[in-house]
């Protein structure tokens, strides 16, 4: 039986009766008396008209799902409920081989910092969407999804920390790295600047530059963050596994991406019906700072990871391909493209990034749950 007072606590075998004791006799539950409280606001027994919602600033019931006024928010929780997996479902055993007998010193230090760098920002998102973004939208349809991405960018956060414990990283040390390595601190700090701009209590949105600030903030988060430095952040450890290392990091990287697309494709298009609703304008010198600072910060992080090159990787591929997905981020944005002429420069990522369904049966376990067929990563 499970222990409600303490879940966690090994099942205790179910009470037995003293033989000759007769049964319990149930209580008498005396009927209750309905209260009518008079200091509660009498609300509309009308349904809500889903005309009437907004993405912020509505005043519908926000305890009413349907009818819908964004169906299509209600999609993105539907097919991220189709990738679902946790990380003990992938085999780990032959990256601790490869970390330990297969890698060089400079692929170990690609390795631990990405994973570094990730673990640290999928708790800043998980902050981000759970605490600064969620209590402001005003449909549920919405919060019902990034409910969702909340609990999915804590179990990124397992991810990492089960890579990090199953190879035998230093924990301390790996999850300290952010704040020792400029490189890796200045993206969390722009970060963290941005969030700490939209996480007060007396934000109030029907003020037009506190709109502003958030819709860049949250422009930020889906766009960049999500859709740039986490899309491309994978990529150096998807350069190892095309090569047949740390092929169970990689895996799991490919489950957090399948998230990560459907996070940047939504905060995108929360950001877009925003603008439309509200009919503000973004000031396109705060836009373009924005890719310019991603940019350099973006830069000066592959600079140091990729200091000395790996096999089949370098810092001008990863700082190429930040500017070619920076494009393809901001024409989905309706921005002008920020850095004209960028050309893809690891044409293999999309096929790679891909889970295929073939597995080994004796290496993993079958963990394809996606039944949509291929992803389509716009
Ligand atoms: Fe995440
Ligand atoms: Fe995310």
């Amino acid at each position: 039986m499970l222990n409600w007072d303490d879940p966690l606590a090994p099942p205790s075998p179910p009470p037995t009766a003293e033989p000759g004791t007769p049964p319990p006799v149930a209580e008498e539950i005396a009927p209750r008396e309905t209260v009518v409280r008079a200091d509660i606001e009498p609300i509309s027994m009308d349904p809500v008209n889903p005309e009437d919602k907004r993405v912020i600033n509505g005043l519908t019931d926000i305890n009413q799902l349907a009818p819908f006024k964004y169906p299509w928010a209600w999609e993105y929780f539907l097919n991220a409920n189709k990738n679902h997996w946790t990380p003990l479902d992938i085999n780990m055993a032959q990256d601790v081989h490869d970390y330990q007998h297969n890698m060089t010193l400079e692929e170990r230090h690609v390795y631990e910092n990405v994973l570094s760098y990730l673990t640290t920002s999928d708790i800043l998102a998980m902050r981000n969407i759970g605490l600064a973004v969620m209590e402001k939208m005003s449909a549920p349809e919405l919060q019902i999804y990034q409910a969702r991405q909340v609990y999915e960018e804590a179990l990124h956060t397992w991810t990492y920390q089960h890579c990090i414990e199953t190879i035998g990283l230093d924990q301390g040390e790996i999850y300290n790295r952010y704040r020792v390595v400029p490189e890796i601190n200045q993206k969390i700090q722009i970060a963290n600047r941005r969030l700490n701009s939209v996480l007060r209590a007396d934000i109030d949105l029907r003020d037009r530059d506190e709109l502003e600030n958030f819709l860049i903030a949250y422009t930020f988060f889906g766009g960049i963050f999500e859709g740039c430095w986490f899309y491309n952040g994978f990529s150096p450890i998807f350069a190892l596994q095309r090569r047949g290392l740390m092929k169970g990091t990689a895996e799991q990287f490919q489950y957090i991406m399948r998230d990560e697309v459907l996070h940047a494709s939504f905060g995108i298009r929360v950001v877009k019906q925003i603008i439309k609703e509200e009919e503000i304008q973004l000031d396109p010198k705060a836009i373009r700072e924005m890719w310019e600072e991603a940019e350099a910060a973006e830069a000066a992080y592959a600079g140091y990871i990729l200091r000395d090159p790996i096999l089949g990787y370098s810092r001008e591929d990863h700082i190429g391909q930040f500017r070619f997905v920076a494009n393809r981020r901001a024409r989905q944005l309706g921005h002008q493209e920020p850095f004209p002429g960028a050309e893809c420069t690891l044409p293999w990522l999309d096929e790679q990034a891909n889970l295929r369904k073939e597995k080994n049966f004796f290496e993993t376990t079958v963990t394809e749950y996606q039944t949509g067929g291929a992803l389509s990563w716009d």
